[in-house]
């Protein structure tokens, strides 16, 4: 349960933050949160009554008071929360999540895919991106994204490949390019070479 990445999400809360663990499925990141009492407050909420069920009888047996709901994203969420933490979805069920007039002011965010796509519309929404982590775990590399309320615009590069300044996640970025270039067609070619070139400027960047 006390797995890297849910350190990592961990890390970016605060002792005043009301968290909404958002999709918290099992539940071992709202029971993380408690248990070391990182925060003020944790609600959890999941949009499959199965996955709910699952994180009620783990509250039950760590012995946690933990408020749940059944709850698409933000929608009948009735405490209030400033924190959203939304982890181990896609860039599009998130946006959806973030089409909602209750965003919190502060989101931590880890998506299992198009993080370029992700962090442009997070701008659009008004959101600034604060920090990035990058955790290496069972063979995958999952970014954790810290957000809050404000105007932002990133540069091409930022918005590719982010803020962590992680030269071993920028290093696995630039094989898996190379090793996609013979298969793809010439139009998709010349957009992986300029990846690569900037992918080979934040690696030799000191
Ligand atoms: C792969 S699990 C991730 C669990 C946990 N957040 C983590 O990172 O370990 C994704 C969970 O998100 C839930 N989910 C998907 N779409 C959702 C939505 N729109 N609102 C709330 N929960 C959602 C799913 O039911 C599932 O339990």
């Amino acid at each position: 349960m006390n797995s890297e990445r849910i350190k990592a999400l961990s890390s970016f809360v605060d002792k005043e933050d009301i968290v909404l663990d958002v999709g918290c499925d099992h539940g071992y990141l709202s029971i993380y949160l408690k248990q070391n009492n990182l925060c003020k407050e944790v609600l959890a909420s999941d949009i499959s009554k199965n996955a709910l069920s699952q994180a009620q009888s783990n509250f039950k047996k760590y012995h946690l008071n933990i408020k749940s709901y059944i709850s698409d994203g933000f929608n009948n969420i009735e405490d209030s929360f400033n924190t959203a933490v939304i982890a181990g979805m896609g860039t599009s069920t998130i946006l959806n999540i973030l089409d909602n007039k209750k965003t919190p002011n502060k989101l931590i965010i880890s998506s299992n895919n198009e993080h370029f796509k992700l962090r442009k519309n997070l701008n659009i929404l008004g959101y600034k991106l604060i920090k990035e982590k990058i955790v290496y775990e069972k063979n995958h590399y999952y970014i954790i994204m810290l957000y809050l309320k404000g105007k932002q615009s990133l540069s091409k590069k930022e918005v590719l490949f982010g803020i962590s300044n992680n030269k071993k996640y920028y290093n696995y970025l630039l094989n898996k390019n190379r090793e996609l270039l013979p298969k793809v067609p010439l139009r998709k070619k010349l957009n992986i070479l300029y990846e690569n070139h900037l992918l080979k400027g934040l690696i030799e960047k000191k």
